[in-house]
């Protein structure tokens, strides 16, 4: 695992870009998980200002509401449509996003499920983190095997994405979301998280137990895991891993002479 540090949130996004382009210039096809939330708003801000040529890529959301469909402005798919494919000139043609509107949902999370393995699995996974530890919507409990599914959010994830509707009671209470086993096969996880609202959670899933109990602390297993973080989110970390920050301050110094 590392883990970077940076003073400022948008010199996260900016290192978090740099991560990315650095796969997009070798592999100009290659596979995206994407995020929404507030976390990686700084890193789509970066790659939009460094012009980074997304038009080639293939890419997956990582989950969405349940009930909401495709042209509902809160819906993820409406959110990566605007963030990310009008904002960043990914082809829509080549993203996709779990239908929330499905007939079916469970047959929708499987059929989601094999088009992620029909497109060869995902390259890099942007990740941000839930206060609750939650990665996706795999809130805790969630089976560290588990696949693209149907979930019933936290009470506590609700209130923190009320913010993003008129009315609290609007948030859905399912989702779909790519499974912890499904995110863990990402052959790169990109994990963004800024402020001091993270830094307990950052703290528990890089240096507490690995637990179902604490979703995100799968990461500790996974072989090629990046963190970028800024100074706030970093805070609670142990000075044994403000050293590991250190190594990726060197890291990026050598990414971005
Ligand atoms: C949502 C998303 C997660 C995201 C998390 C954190 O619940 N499903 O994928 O990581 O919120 O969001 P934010 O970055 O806005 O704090």
């Amino acid at each position: 695992m590392r883990i970077i540090a940076t003073d400022t949130a948008a010199e996260a996004g900016f290192t978090a870009a740099l991560l990315v382009a650095a796969l997009v210039t070798a592999q100009p096809t290659a596979v995206l998980g994407l995020a929404t939330g507030s976390s990686p708003q700084t890193l789509y801000e970066a790659l939009e200002r460094e012009n980074v040529d997304l038009r080639r890529v293939r890419a997956f959301s990582l989950d969405e509401y349940l009930g909401l469909g495709h042209a509902d402005p809160e819906s993820y798919a409406q959110t990566i449509r605007r963030d990310v494919v009008e904002r960043l000139g990914l082809d829509p043609a080549l993203v996709r996003t779990p239908d929330g509107l499905a007939d079916d949902p469970r047959q929708e999370a499987a059929e989601y499920e094999r088009s992620i393995r029909d497109a060869g699995g995902i390259d890099l996974q942007i990740l941000g983190i839930g206060s609750n530890g939650h990665l996706a919507f795999n809130e805790p409990p969630s089976a560290f095997d588990s696949r693209t599914r149907v979930v019933e959010l936290a009470q506590r994830t609700r209130q923190d994405n009320a913010r993003f509707f008129r009315a609290a009671a609007d948030v859905p209470t399912h989702a779909i979301t790519q499974g912890l086993g499904t995110i863990f096969e990402a052959r790169q996880l990109l994990l963004i998280a800024h402020g001091e609202g993270k830094a307990q959670a950052v703290a528990r899933a890089v240096e507490g137990p690995v637990t179902e109990d604490f979703p995100a602390s799968l990461i500790q297993r996974h072989p090629r895991a990046t963190l970028v973080l800024d100074g706030a989110a970093a805070s609670r970390l142990q000075p044994g891993a403000l050293a590991t920050a250190a190594c990726g301050a060197q890291l990026r110094s050598r990414v971005s002479p």
